[in-house]
């Protein structure tokens, strides 16, 4: 999923700064922590969202910062993205923190629509979180 977003931002010559080298260690370390889900369709996994709880992050405390979201090429815009920010946020309530917290790249559209579609602040485009409190 993430290859292909990179493929996709290089064909309109775009590049993701924040995007990581895609290797077992970054999937295990937030699949060791809770806060991080997958969905699936059928058995078959067509979306991931990786997050963590961290207590203190720019000056505010108990923040989930999320890391990655993706959803497979074919599964997209039918609410799954939706879905795991959701998940997210339920467990974050549950968990009694304070702030959903992410970075985004100005050209993405579709990331941007999706925070928004859930109640994010999109404040400059490249930050973008959502009170809890
Ligand atoms: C960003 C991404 C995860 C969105 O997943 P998704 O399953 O398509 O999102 P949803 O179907 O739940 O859509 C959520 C909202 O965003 C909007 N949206 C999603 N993709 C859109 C697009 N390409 N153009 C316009 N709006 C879009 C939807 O209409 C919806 O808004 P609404 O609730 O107001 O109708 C998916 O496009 C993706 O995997 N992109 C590649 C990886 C990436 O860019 N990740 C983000 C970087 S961290």
């Amino acid at each position: 999923m993430l290859e292909e977003y990179r493929r996709e931002l290089e064909k309109s010559g775009g590049k993701d700064e924040s995007l990581p080298n895609i290797e077992p260690k970054y999937f295990k370390h937030y699949v060791a922590k809770e806060g991080s889900f997958i969905a699936e369709t059928d058995g078959m996994t067509v979306g991931f969202i990786l997050t963590k709880a961290v207590p203190y992050m720019h000056g505010e405390e108990r923040v989930v910062w999320m890391e990655q979201v993706a959803v497979l090429g074919g599964f997209r815009k039918e609410g799954v993205g939706g879905k795991l920010l959701d998940a997210v946020e339920d467990w974050a309530r549950r968990k009694k923190m304070r702030m959903l917290y992410t970075t985004l790249n100005t050209n993405n559209e579709p990331s941007k629509r999706l925070l928004m579609s859930r109640g994010f602040e999109v404040r400059d485009w490249r930050k973008a979180s959502k009170n809890l409190t």
